[in-house]
């Protein structure tokens, strides 16, 4: 399988997003990458519910959503009915982890658990079975247009082992400062999904820089 890549709608003009979808439904990217962000897990807030079913109306690509949101647990059933097709949480914002995993995959999703910078992949061995997607920050999230950290490469090799050594089916998505330049390095340590905002939407041709990804 080809990798995976999912454009950021956190870099997208909100002004036009309709158009924005259209043109990511048009290319070749695979998903739509959608940032939730509630301003007290991360510092900065970016849109909900509301936003996300007017995506879906338009969107004809799997709704990958990443949850940057303290007590994610509140709100599954919700980002369900919206459309969400995977849905992430994030391993600092989750008390218990297992339990939010199964409510997921209850409501008919795929599970994801995201690490920040700092997390080590160790503190999934005993829930990467569960898993279906694990998502490394490359950045500290909150924000599109960070510099990416070099130190994600090492986290994909280990994830990439663990998921080897147990046998876990979990798909390797990164986000957060991925651009032409490390996206080669990032597949050949084991990444299958690669999150792209600003270096697609800020591009002159989006469509082209999602080819252009693809063909790496
Ligand atoms: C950051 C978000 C990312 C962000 C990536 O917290 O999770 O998905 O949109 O943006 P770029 O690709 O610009 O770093
Ligand atoms: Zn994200």
């Amino acid at each position: 399988m080809s990798h995976i890549i999912a454009p950021s709608i956190l870099a997208a003009d909100f002004a036009n997003l309709q158009k924005e979808i259209e043109m990511v439904n048009q290319s070749e990217a695979d998903w739509f990458h959608l940032d939730v962000m509630d301003g007290v897990f991360v510092p900065n807030i970016s849109y909900g519910m509301p936003v996300i079913s007017a995506i879906k109306k338009h969107a004809k690509k799997t709704l990958d959503v990443h949850l940057m949101i303290v007590d994610p647990d509140r709100f599954i059933a919700d980002f369900k009915k919206v459309g969400a097709d995977i849905l992430t949480v994030h391993y600092e914002a989750c008390k218990h982890l297992h339990r939010t995993v199964q409510a997921i995959k209850a409501e008919g999703m795929q599970a994801g658990v995201s690490l920040n910078p700092h997390t080590p992949i160790a503190v999934l061995e005993d829930i990467i079975h569960n898993l279906d997607l694990v998502l490394i920050m490359s950045v500290n999230p909150g924000f599109g247009g960070q510099s990416f950290i070099e130190n994600t490469y090492k986290k994909i090799s280990q994830l990439k082992e663990l998921i080897e050594k147990t046998g876990s089916r979990a798909i390797i998505e990164v986000d957060g400062g991925v651009n032409d330049k490390n996206i080669k390095k990032l597949i050949e340590a084991g990444a299958n999904a690669l999150v792209a905002g600003s270096f697609v939407f800020k591009s002159e041709n989006p469509i082209e820089t999602i080819k252009k990804l693809k063909e790496i």
